[in-house]
């Protein structure tokens, strides 16, 4: 049952460590700068993101919907994302697609004026039988600015009951992609250039790297006893590299995979990131309360600001003129690939 599913994620994300053995953005060093260029209050962290406005740079990412728990978690992630003016997408919604009372896990949160919305909907299900009508009714159920497809084929083949297929997929998002203001998601092993270069081309409206440094679903899987996800526990291109690789395709990007707090974020958008997503380390907060959910946000931000001010930008849109150092394992990473 996806429901049972949905449940045994969140309690394994929430209470059991699942993170990957290195978080890359501790390779990256941001340069301090002695004189800031603005006062720190005015730190402008606005930003404008597939057509609208955040109040900061942030979204909260993709994690649940499809049980009673889940409405929960997503109703006090709504709740601290509009108080914020920051974004939310909802976990997959295959949950409500296949059984429409779940509908209302994921529906809450349009009680909230979140500026941005974001659907989400499995690659592996398009490779079966969803479309364009899947694609309307998840839109429709949280009225989205836009659609992540996820690709989580790692996820897929540690579970045991895992959906590995392929098939046409291409050739279906391609003809989808043009119609439709798709997302090319990772769930935490990163988006290649190959599959940047894919989305770009097909029509997609912008990516979400997700990349190794966070949550690994290897990892999740293992604890649900998917025999494999020791072995398989660090797989993935790390977060920063799968940034940089995809920099020059012109098109939006969330910086994801592994962001733990405000000068993770500063650094993934030195790097070029438009935006950044958060995901695992929200949900302990979002099981407890809205209260909790949006102090932890309020003071990544907090950190976001501090950083910007002491790297001498007096604003979002300078952070690509933020100088960085690279070292130790991205720095290989980035010499051989
Ligand atoms: C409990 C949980 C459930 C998730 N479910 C989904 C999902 O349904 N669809 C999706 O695209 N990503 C899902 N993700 C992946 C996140 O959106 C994100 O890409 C990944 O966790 C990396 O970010 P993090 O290191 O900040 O957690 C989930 C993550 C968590 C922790």
């Amino acid at each position: 049952m996806i429901e049972n599913r949905k449940l045994e994620h969140l309690k394994i994300c929430a209470e059991t460590d699942v993170e990957t053995s290195h978080n890359y953005w501790e390779d990256i060093t941001l340069k301090h700068e002695t004189i800031p260029r603005a006062d720190l209050e005015d730190i402008n962290l606005r930003t404008e993101f597939l057509g609208v406005t955040l109040k900061a740079p942030i979204i909260v990412d993709a994690m649940t919907g499809g049980h009673p728990v889940a409405k929960e978690v997503n109703e006090n992630i709504a709740r601290a994302c509009e108080a914020l003016g920051i974004g939310m997408a909802v976990g997959s919604q295959r949950a409500a697609i296949e059984n429409s009372e779940m509908e209302e896990t994921y529906s809450i949160i349009t009680k909230y004026e979140v500026p941005l919305r974001l659907g989400n909907l499995g690659a592996p299900q398009f490779a079966e039988n969803y479309g364009a009508e899947e694609i309307e009714r998840a839109m429709e159920m949280i009225n989205a600015h836009a659609l992540e497809i996820h690709f989580n084929y790692l996820q897929e083949s540690i579970q045991p009951e895992g959906d590995t297929r392929v098939g046409t997929l291409r050739e279906k998002l391609r003809e989808l992609a043009p119609h439709y203001p798709l997302i090319g998601k990772e769930t935490g092993a990163g988006i290649s250039r190959n599959a940047g270069e894919f989305f770009k081309n097909a029509g997609f409206i912008a990516i979400d790297v997700s990349g190794v440094s966070g949550t690994s679903f290897a990892a999740v899987e293992y604890y649900r006893g998917g025999k494999h996800g020791k072995l398989f526990w660090n797989w993935g291109l790390p977060a920063p590299y799968s940034l940089l690789q995809l920099k020059d395709l012109g098109l939006p990007l969330i910086g994801s995979g592994g962001i733990r707090n405000g000068l993770h974020a500063a650094r993934a958008l030195a790097l070029g990131a438009n935006v950044v997503g958060l995901a695992r380390p929200v949900l302990k907060y979002a099981m407890h309360s809205y209260e909790q959910t949006r102090k932890f946000l309020e003071n990544v931000i907090e950190e976001l600001k501090i950083a910007l001010f002491l790297t001498g930008v007096s604003g979002i849109g300078e952070t690509e003129k933020i100088q960085y150092i690279i070292r130790g394992e991205l720095a290989q990473w980035l010499r051989q690939c």
